[in-house]
């Protein structure tokens, strides 16, 4: 797995009780569930000044999709203490950073069914610095991409194919993310939850079996209600495009980012609108009070 993190934590049926290793030292097995069928789960948590952020709601999340699959994770309650491990020896105490989480069924001789043994699921983490505010903070462009997806896109699987086609199309296209269309509505980007914006009332998809339950969105939906702006939940249509005054996308790595057009069709005004720019200021603000309080108090591990 290429890597900028020069320590991962790997646990294995090899190596049952795990253990912090060099990256490059990281040995999957060929017959690892994950690398055969695609059968793991996935987390990607955000670190600010090396304070994991909303790390709770993650691991919830994390725990979650793996009960939906029934791949049973001894301990995961040591997750956190892995993260925050995992941070500190890669120099990202005090960093910006995000910390990847990779479960898989384990390794097993390949066959549909589950294992019929004890198989110990494969456990990585890894972390990563991230660099200051990107210049795509002004705002970008994205393109729609038909959602070719399965069913459950609410579990954070690791098979990510029409994610790496739909990305692959943006990239092509020189926009900076897909936003996956199901029968004339817009379910979610890429990588990252779509919020509309009308007569000053935020629309973002329902949660339901088509859309990941991003944090980020559990975040932005908190600040609404307290800047008493409105919300909608149900998808946004395609045919809608063209009448939003505002539309903008949101993820654990991206925040709050302005989406300016898509499909080569400007959105509103062309420019960042001002539901945007308040959301968007309210989550810096609140993110400065939540790091503030966390740097009060030792982290709980
Ligand atoms: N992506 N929808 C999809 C399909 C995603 O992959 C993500 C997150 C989101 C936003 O969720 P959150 O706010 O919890 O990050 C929505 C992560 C960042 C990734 O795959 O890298």
């Amino acid at each position: 797995m290429a890597s900028g993190s020069a320590i991962a934590f790997f646990q294995s049926q090899n190596l049952a009780e795990g253990g912090y290793l060099p990256t490059q030292d990281v040995r999957i097995s060929p017959d690892d569930r994950g690398f055969m069928f695609a059968d793991g789960v996935y987390e990607v948590i955000r670190s600010y000044g090396g304070r994991l952020f909303c790390v709770n709601e993650h691991l919830a999340r994390l725990e979650r999709s793996l009960a939906e699959l029934r791949i049973a994770l001894g301990r995961p309650e040591r997750l956190r203490g892995i993260a925050r491990a995992v941070l500190d020896r890669n120099g990202l105490a005090e960093a910006d950073a995000t910390v990847y989480i990779q479960v898989t069924r384990g390794a097993s001789p390949r066959q549909h069914v589950f294992p019929s043994g004890q198989v110990v699921p494969t456990l990585y983490v890894e972390a990563n610095r991230l660099a200051g505010r990107p210049e795509t903070a002004a705002g970008v462009a994205c393109v729609t991409f038909p959602d070719i997806r399965w069913g459950r896109c609410d579990i954070k699987s690791i098979a990510l194919l029409p994610n790496v086609l739909a990305g692959q199309y943006a990239a092509e296209h020189d926009c900076y993310e897909a936003f996956f269309a199901r029968d004339g509505q817009l379910t979610e980007g890429s990588h990252s939850t779509i919020f509309g914006v009308r007569d000053s009332t935020v629309i973002t998809h329902q949660l339901d079996n088509s859309v990941l339950p991003g944090v980020t969105r559990g975040v932005i939906l908190a600040l609404c209600r307290q800047l008493g702006i409105a919300v909608e939940e149900r998808p946004v249509r395609v045919d809608e495009l063209g009448r939003l005054d505002e539309l903008f996308l949101s993820c654990t790595t991206a925040e709050v980012l302005p989406v300016l057009a898509v499909d080569s069709r400007p959105i509103g005004a062309g420019r960042p609108g001002p539901v945007t720019a308040r959301l968007g200021g309210s989550f810096r603000d609140h993110v400065e009070r939540w790091t503030c309080a966390e740097r009060q108090q030792p982290e709980a591990v």
